[in-house]
């Protein structure tokens, strides 16, 4: 889109795996690399997200930090075409978070599905409620509230986000909506949900889940770091079937080798045709996984030498994220002064 501004952040949890780099990072490449006049890249690790979930010893958080810096420039974003940065970086986001919580209401907050589910799973009688509210923390409550802070305080206008990140934008919508009117002012754009042609990548052990750092079988989770050999284990690991003969793809009837076509055809950016055509060759399970491990390998090579040499080059890592923030601060406290004048602080 011309003229607009697009917005997204990312949690620090160490290394990425092919399911955020096919489900975010990937798309946040090809667009900063599209041209469109006038428009604005801000990505960034939300760092501040990070600790909703309980303390971690600061040495974590802080090479995570790291991490998620260095898998980002390793995933080919240029911080020349796009703003990066950490949000704690921006004090602005935590400031227009409270003016935000401010008129929020805990109804809303509370029918947030993501919040329900964590508080569902203690159980649904009365006094397992008042439990988990006793124990959980109000940062988790408050979460998609900093999340439009995040996206307001840059006035962003388009947040390529995944389905399970919907009902929060929705929110962040009618947070817009509710300080306009609030202020009498049309000062915060109503943003749009940008659609990417990103990929749903399912667990290689259990294809019905999808693939996520917390999955208690790790194998089920490929890293765009993990060395060629870790990559070849996992794959062979990976669920199938027992179809005899060419693979093809059939999401219900497939779901093992489906979720293996649709990582080859993310991270070579062929269609799924094109991949499954490229197969005819393969007669049996071990020579589709030899395949897959062969274009994974070569195709993370690049990747994974960068990351390596970024996770040693402090320097560099650091002079990336002070730009970063220059650039993103110079956007936020502009448009903080304006807030504050119209709130009258
Ligand atoms: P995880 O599930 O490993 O904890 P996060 O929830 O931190 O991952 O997700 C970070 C980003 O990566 C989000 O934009 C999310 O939509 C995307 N993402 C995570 N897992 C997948 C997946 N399996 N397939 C596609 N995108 C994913
Ligand atoms: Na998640």
């Amino acid at each position: 889109p011309n003229n607009s501004r697009v917005f997204s952040l990312i949690q620090p949890t160490g290394k990425f795996h092919i399911g955020n780099y096919l489900g975010a990072i990937q798309s946040w490449k090809t667009l900063s690399e599209t041209e469109s006049p006038g428009t604005q890249y801000i990505f960034g690790i939300a760092d501040l997200h990070a600790i909703t979930t309980g303390v971690k010893p600061a040495g974590e958080l802080r090479s995570n930090r790291h991490e998620a810096m260095a898998g980002i420039l390793s995933c080919g974003l240029n911080p020349k075409k796009c703003i990066l940065f950490h949000q704690s970086s921006v004090p602005e986001h935590a400031e227009l978070h409270w003016y935000l919580t401010c008129l929020t209401s805990m109804g809303a907050l509370n029918r947030m599905t993501q919040w329900k589910s964590k508080a569902r799973q203690l159980g649904d009688d009365e006094s397992d409620q008042l439990k988990f509210l006793e124990h959980t923390k109000a940062g988790l409550l408050c979460y998609p509230i900093l999340q439009a802070a995040d996206i307001l305080i840059y006035r962003s206008t388009h947040v390529p986000v995944g389905d399970d990140q919907s009902q929060h934008l929705e929110m962040c919508r009618s947070v817009a909506i509710n300080f306009n009117n609030s202020y009498k002012t049309n000062f915060f754009p109503i943003p749009q949900t940008l659609l990417t042609p990103s990929k749903k990548i399912l667990s290689l052990r259990n294809p019905l889940k999808k693939m996520s750092k917390s999955d208690p079988d790790q194998s089920s989770c490929i890293y765009i770091t993990d060395a060629p050999e870790v990559i070849a284990k996992k794959i062979r690991k990976a669920t199938t079937d027992s179809v005899q003969g060419p693979v093809y793809f059939d999401p219900e009837a497939r779901p093992g080798v489906s979720n293996l076509i649709n990582i080859l055809s993310g991270v070579t950016s062929q269609s799924i045709e094109q991949v499954v055509e490229d197969l005819a060759y393969v007669k049996d399970h071990k020579q589709f996984k030899d395949h897959v491990t062969d274009v994974l390998v070569t195709e993370f090579k690049q990747q994974r030498e960068l990351f390596e040499e970024l996770m040693k080059d402090g320097v560099y890592l650091e002079k990336v994220c002070h730009e970063g923030r220059d650039k993103a601060r110079e956007i936020a406290t502009k448009n903080i002064e304006e807030v504050r004048k119209l709130i009258g602080m």
